[in-house]
C-alpha cells in the first residue's frame, strides 16, 4: 500500500516513523506538510492535488486534525478514488453522513479507528462484535486529559483549576481545553461508536453533553463517603427504535473497571442483549499508540477491503433521552440529593439550578444491575 500522508505532527510523525522501522507492507510516499521537512526519505509537498492526483497513491492518512481543511482533502481524496484513514474524530463525527455517503459512491474504504480511543482497538471490536451479536449498550470513559484532571484531584487534593493548569503544562491539555473539559470530545467519539455499533448517524447535538468543569473537590470527598468515585463517562443505549445518549459526571462502584482508570487512560464497555459487559482499556492518546492503530487500519485495508467497517448506515438515529428512567446525584450549592429521572429532565433540574451562585452538579450513579436488558 502506498499512502500519501497528510500532516506531520505528534501522529503523523509517530505514523512515518512507524512505516519506516518495519515493512508491513505500508509505505508512506508523499507527505503534505506546511513545514520544510528535513529528516524524511520520501517526497514532500505543500499542495493537496500532488497527492490526490499521484496514480501510485492507493490510500491518503489524514492527521491533520479539525475540520479545515481536513473536509476537504479527505472530501478530494475520496472523489479520486483513494481510501482514506484518519484519526479525526472532529472530522468524522460532524460529517458522518457526507463522508459515508461518498466512501459508497467511490467505492473506497473509510476507517477511523484511532479517532475514538486512541491506540485502543475499540472501534474495530466493537464493529466485529456488533456484526455478530445485537448490542444493548456501550460507553466509557473516553477522555483522557479529563480523566487526568480528576485523576489529580484525587491523588493530589487539588482544585479543578490547579489539576487543569497541572495538565497543561505537561501537554495533556491544550491552550484551549474545552473540548475536552466540556465533553464535547467525548461525545465526538460517543457518536463514532455508536455509528459503528448501531449502524445510524448519530447527531452530536442529540447527545446531552456537559463535563467536568463543575466538580468540587468536596464532590470527590462525597462520591467517597457512598464507597464510588466520580469519573467522566459517556453512554448510548438502545430502547426499541429510540436511543439514549449523553455525557456527563458518573460515580462508579470502587470495584468497577471505570474507578480504576487512571491519568491519561480510557476504558470503553460494550454490553449485547442477554450477556454482561466486554471492557477493553489502555491509552486513549499518545503519538506512538495512535499512529499503531493508524497503521493497523491501513494494513486492514490491504488485507480486505470494507467501505465502511463493513457496515451500512440506514439514516439518522432517533435520540430520545426522555424514555429511560436512570439514578442521578444532584448538588444544589452545598446540598446533595439523589433522584431517579430521565436524562432529559435531570439535566433540565441540573441546568436551573447551575444559574445559581453556588452552581449545581449532576452526576449519573451507575450500578451496573440497572442495565439490565
Ligand atoms: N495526539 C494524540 O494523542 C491523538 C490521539 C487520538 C487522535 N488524535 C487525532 O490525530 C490527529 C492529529 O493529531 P496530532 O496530535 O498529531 O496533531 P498535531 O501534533 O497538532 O499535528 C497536526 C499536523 O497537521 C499539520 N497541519 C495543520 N494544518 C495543516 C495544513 N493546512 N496543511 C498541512 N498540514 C497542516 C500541522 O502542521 P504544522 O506543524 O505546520 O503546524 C501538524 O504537523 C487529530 O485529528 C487528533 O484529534 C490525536
Amino acid at each position: 500500500m502506498n499512502v500519501g500522508l497528510l500532516g506531520f505532527g505528534t501522529v503523523g510523525s509517530s505514523f512515518y516513523d512507524l512505516t519506516r522501522a518495519e515493512d508491513k507492507g505500508v509505505k508512506v510516499t508523499k507527505i503534505l506538510s506546511r513545514r520544510v521537512l528535513t529528516d524524511v526519505s520520501c517526497a514532500v509537498t505543500a499542495d493537496i492535488e500532488d497527492i490526490v492526483s499521484d496514480p501510485g497513491i492507493d490510500t491518503v492518512v489524514e492527521l491533520i486534525g479539525g475540520l479545515t481543511p481536513a473536509y476537504d482533502h479527505v472530501c478530494r481524496a475520496i472523489k479520486t478514488g483513494k481510501n482514506v484513514v484518519t484519526a479525526n474524530k472532529h472530522l468524522i463525527a460532524e460529517r458522518t453522513a457526507e463522508l459515508y455517503a461518498l466512501s459508497e459512491k467511490y467505492d473506497v474504504s473509510l476507517k477511523f479507528t484511532a479517532a475514538s480511543g486512541g491506540g485502543i482497538p475499540w472501534l474495530t471490536s466493537l464493529s466485529r462484535a456488533s456484526s455478530a451479536e445485537n448490542i444493548l449498550s456501550l460507553g466509557g470513559i473516553m477522555n483522557g486529559t479529563s480523566n487526568y484532571i480528576l485523576s489529580k484531584m484525587y491523588s493530589d487534593n487539588l482544585p479543578f483549576d490547579e489539576a487543569l493548569k497541572d495538565a497543561q503544562s505537561r501537554g495533556l491539555a491544550e491552550a484551549d481545553p474545552s473540548a475536552d473539559v466540556y465533553g464535547l470530545d467525548a461525545c465526538r467519539k460517543l457518536a463514532l461508536s455508536s455509528t459503528v455499533a448501531f449502524e445510524k448517524i448519530f447527531d452530536t447535538k442529540d447527545v446531552l453533553t456537559y463535563g467536568i468543569q463543575d466538580i468540587k473537590a468536596n464532590d470527590t470527598f462525597k462520591a467517597d463517603s457512598y464507597g464510588y468515585k466520580i469519573k467522566h463517562y459517556a453512554y448510548c443505549e438502545r430502547r426499541g427504535d429510540a436511543f439514549t445518549s449523553f455525557v456527563c459526571p458518573a460515580l462508579f462502584p470502587f470495584s468497577s473497571a471505570e474507578a480504576s482508570v487512571s491519568g491519561v487512560n480510557n476504558v470503553f464497555s460494550y454490553k449485547p442483549y442477554g450477556s454482561g459487559f466486554f471492557s477493553l482499556s489502555g491509552p486513549g492518546a499518545g503519538g506512538r499508540a495512535t499512529a499503531l492503530n493508524v497503521l493497523a487500519d491501513c494494513i486492514d485495508i490491504s488485507r480486505k477491503k470494507e467501505r465502511f467497517y463493513g457496515k451500512t448506515l440506514s439514516g439518522k438515529a432517533h435520540t430520545d433521552n426522555g424514555r429511560k428512567s436512570f439514578k442521578w446525584l444532584i448538588r444544589r450549592g452545598e446540598k446533595y440529593d439523589t433522584f431517579n429521572a430521565s436524562p432529559a429532565s435531570a439535566f433540565n433540574e441540573y441546568e436551573k439550578n447551575q444559574k445559581d451562585k453556588q452552581g449545581a452538579l449532576l452526576a449519573l450513579i451507575c450500578e451496573r444491575d440497572e442495565y439490565d436488558d
